[in-house]
């Protein structure tokens, strides 16, 4: 897996997920639940999606999509592999969510400012360096007007070297994310419960209109 993440940086997601498809492979990331650094936030903001979109980026099998969604908001989810998409319909068969096969290197136009809340969640660490400041631009122009972009990702130290996939991003990788006319609101370092050596980062950021105009998604 690693090998191929650094020469075919999106295509063997789709050859993971079809081999797990088939049970000839377990998809690491198949976690089940939502993540708890998003929840731990909805829940703090309390959000209230109602008459708002969303998007999730990178979506996998949909766990952060469908907590999404169970906000109220009107969820889209993209997903490189068309296979990823299809298994998550099968898995959530009374979803709300609108899962799509897109590329986040090649977003449809219409999607371009378009979302009052994006989740990235570990999507751009999944992709190699070379590719980095293309994909966080592009996760940034998702967000709309006034939106929110919520960014968990694994952390790493500015000078810390890797052999990816994954590739955890730096202090200066993650503050990126104020890219295209967003601005940072928070960005926090946090320590795994379990596994004090691993840390998280949650980044919050907005696209503010004008200073009398921000509001974010909070109730
Ligand atoms: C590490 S997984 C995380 C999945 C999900 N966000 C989660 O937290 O469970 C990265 C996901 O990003 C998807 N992905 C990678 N490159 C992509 C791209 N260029 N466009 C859209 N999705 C991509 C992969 O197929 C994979 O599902």
């Amino acid at each position: 897996m690693a090998e191929a993440g650094r020469e075919d940086p999106t295509g063997w997601f789709e050859r993971l997920y079809a081999q797990a498809s088939r049970g000839a492979a377990t998809v690491p990331w198949d976690r089940g639940v939502p993540s708890v650094l998003l929840v731990e936030w909805a829940e703090r903001e309390q959000v209230d999606g109602a008459g708002r979109t969303a998007i999730v980026v990178g979506a996998g099998y949909g766990r952060d999509s469908e907590f999404v969604a169970g906000l109220g908001f009107r969820t889209t989810a993209f997903d490189i592999s068309p296979t990823a998409v299809r298994d998550t319909r099968e898995r959530f068969p009374d979803t709300t969510v609108d899962y799509v096969a897109a590329n986040l290197l090649d977003l449809p136009p219409t999607w371009l400012g378009g979302f009052d809340l994006v989740v990235e969640d570990m999507t751009v660490q999944s992709l190699p360096e070379s590719l980095r400041s293309e994909a966080t631009r592009a996760v940034a122009s998702l967000v709309a007007p006034n939106g929110t972009l919520v960014v968990v990702a694994a952390a790493r130290d500015e000078d810390q070297h890797v052999d990816g996939p994954p590739w955890p991003l730096t202090p200066s990788q993650v503050e990126a994310f104020a890219a295209g006319g967003l601005e940072r609101l928070d960005v926090e370092r946090i320590p795994d419960a379990v596994d004090p050596e691993v840390h998280r980062w949650l980044g919050l950021f907005t696209r503010h209109t004008s200073p009398a105009s921000a509001e974010g998604v909070g109730g």
